[in-house]
């Protein structure tokens, strides 16, 4: 399926963790991704975790502000489902929310949403950011059984956790890479839209980028750590280089 556009969400956590690293008030990670929408970004992802090991509720509340101005686009608040951050979600209103599950001793996100496990919570949490004008998007791993339960939980939108694409040896990489892009037509023809992320990096993005059904990749740890050498600008237009020459190939 040729399908030209993809989006690229840039995440700028990290930019945070430097800050929070010193508790000064820079790097900021508001800055860096204004930067990062005039090179090319199409959203700006941030995670919320619980214990604000990097963005904090200030960061949230002023990139929903600013990312409506003259920039806009949109802003994707990934979280995890607990009252506290519906409510947050409730009074920001970000457009886009990736439910997320967190563990507090996870060095970064381990696994996708078990939504089979609970869908009927999963279901509750789509509606009320729905009701709250958030699109949701549950970020699950590539197995058919998480499919259902998402589509039974009226999600309008999925994220493939890319996390054990991008962990696997180079022999073992590309039969994921072919599961990742069955299960992305599976979730395309129940009328998903379908999104990718997590461990990308300009090295390993081509076989994703190419899956015409994705239609936004969100990465992050890759492009703040290239912008130390190049710039957040150039790390931009890079990987969208990079994602775009993917699509026609
Ligand atoms: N998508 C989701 C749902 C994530 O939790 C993360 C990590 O915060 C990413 C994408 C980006 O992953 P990475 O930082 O490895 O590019």
């Amino acid at each position: 399926m040729s399908r030209p556009h993809i989006r690229l969400g840039v995440n700028v956590d990290h930019v945070a963790t430097i800050r929070q690293a010193r508790g000064t008030n820079y790097p900021d990670p508001v800055e860096a991704a204004l930067d990062a929408v005039a090179a090319g970004a199409d959203g700006v992802t941030v995670h919320l975790r619980e214990d604000r090991r990097h963005i904090q509720e200030r960061d949230v509340r002023l990139l929903a502000e600013r990312l409506d101005g003259p920039a806009r686009v949109p802003l994707n608040l990934e979280m995890a489902i607990t009252e506290s951050m519906l409510s947050l979600a409730d009074a920001v209103r970000p457009p886009h929310c990736c439910l997320v599950p967190e563990k507090r001793e996870e060095l970064t996100t381990e696994g996708g949403l078990d939504v089979a496990g609970q869908v009927d919570r999963v279901r509750d949490a789509v509606t009320r950011l729905r009701e709250a004008g958030a699109r949701a998007s549950l970020f699950i791993d590539p197995d058919d059984r998480q499919l259902d339960a998402a589509l039974a939980a009226g999600t309008p939108a999925i994220e493939i956790h890319t996390g054990h694409y991008a962990d696997a040896n180079p022999v073992k990489a590309p039969q994921l890479a072919d599961d990742i892009r069955a299960f992305a037509q599976r979730a395309h023809a129940n009328g998903l839209e379908v999104h990718a992320g997590h461990g990308l990096h300009l090295g390993n993005v081509q076989p994703i980028a190419s899956i015409g059904e994705i239609v936004e990749l969100n990465i992050g740890h890759f492009l703040i750590a290239r912008a130390l050498f190049v710039g957040i600008g150039t790390a931009v237009r890079e990987m969208k280089q990079r994602m775009l020459e993917s699509r026609v190939q």
